[in-house]
């Protein structure tokens, strides 16, 4: 078994003359959710996409899986959820999946059965013969949740999750995500709800280019002697500005 299903071992990117990560070295285990969060433009989205080889690296090495990304097999073994929707507007919400599964090599047999348990995870259960294109943005967000759900993968990438998701439905996923997690699946996930940062095994934060906290939510809590996450992450980006 692979225990180290994301490494990335000192990784740098730039964009022009802006460092955006520098000398990254960061893990995703089997058997935890990891919690990247930083302020919008720390990099969070382009550590996801080296690891995942659709940006390449200035220096350093990325795996996921121990293999170099992109790679199709493993491509196959996992979910990914963009931070922005890459749906079929002008086809359902069922084709979109079945499109999505067909790619994944989910087989003919388990397909609706598929559809129907990841649709019901997101609440699209009803909606699922309509358009895309009519489709609420909250809507299209679970579709896209629901994508990355399809063949319950080893690995799931999370970029902004929960964005226009409704408070109970949230909570539904993180119940669900808590479960493969408990499963031995590892999840990655990004997001700006502090609420959610308290509900992950690890919490790292990105900051100027350096992961600056790298550790569960209470030892973090502890170690800046507050009280939650949020003020993890506002005491961490007021003693940098100092
Ligand atoms: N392809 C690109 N070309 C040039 N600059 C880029 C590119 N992709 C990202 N950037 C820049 O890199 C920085 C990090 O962007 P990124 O999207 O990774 O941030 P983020 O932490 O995901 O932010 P948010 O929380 O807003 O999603 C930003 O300054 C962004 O403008
Ligand atoms: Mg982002």
């Amino acid at each position: 078994m692979v225990d180290n299903v994301i490494q990335l071992n000192g990784v740098s990117k730039s964009f022009g003359k802006k460092t955006i990560l520098n000398n990254i070295s960061f893990t995703v285990t089997t058997g935890e959710i990891v919690g990247l969060i930083g302020p919008s433009g720390a990099g969070k989205s382009t550590l996801i996409k080296l690891a995942l080889g659709m940006e390449k690296t200035d220096g350093g090495e990325a795996t996921v899986f121990d293999r170099q990304m992109p790679n199709r097999l493993v491509l196959k073994e996992m979910g990914y959820m963009a931070q922005s929707d890459a749906l079929y507007d002008q086809l359902s919400g069922r084709e979109n999946l079945k499109f999505f599964a067909a790619m994944k090599d989910i087989p003919n047999n388990d397909l609706a059965t598929e559809i129907e348990r990841v649709a019901k995870v997101v609440e699209l259960t009803d909606s699922l013969d309509a358009n895309v294109s009519g489709y609420s943005g909250g809507m299209k967000r679970r579709l896209s949740l629901a994508i990355s759900l399809l063949g319950n993968p080893k690995l799931l990438i999370l970029d902004e999750p929960t964005v226009g998701i409704d408070p109970a439905l949230r909570k539904k996923i993180w119940h669900v995500l808590h479960a493969m997690r408990d499963d031995g699946h590892a999840i990655l996930v990004t997001t700006h709800v502090m609420d959610e940062a308290e509900l992950v095994d690890r919490v790292s934060l990105l900051l100027d280019g350096k992961l600056i906290a790298n550790d569960t939510p209470k030892n973090l809590e502890a170690s800046y002697g507050v009280d939650t996450v949020e003020q993890v992450f506002l005491k961490a980006e007021g003693e940098q500005d100092d």
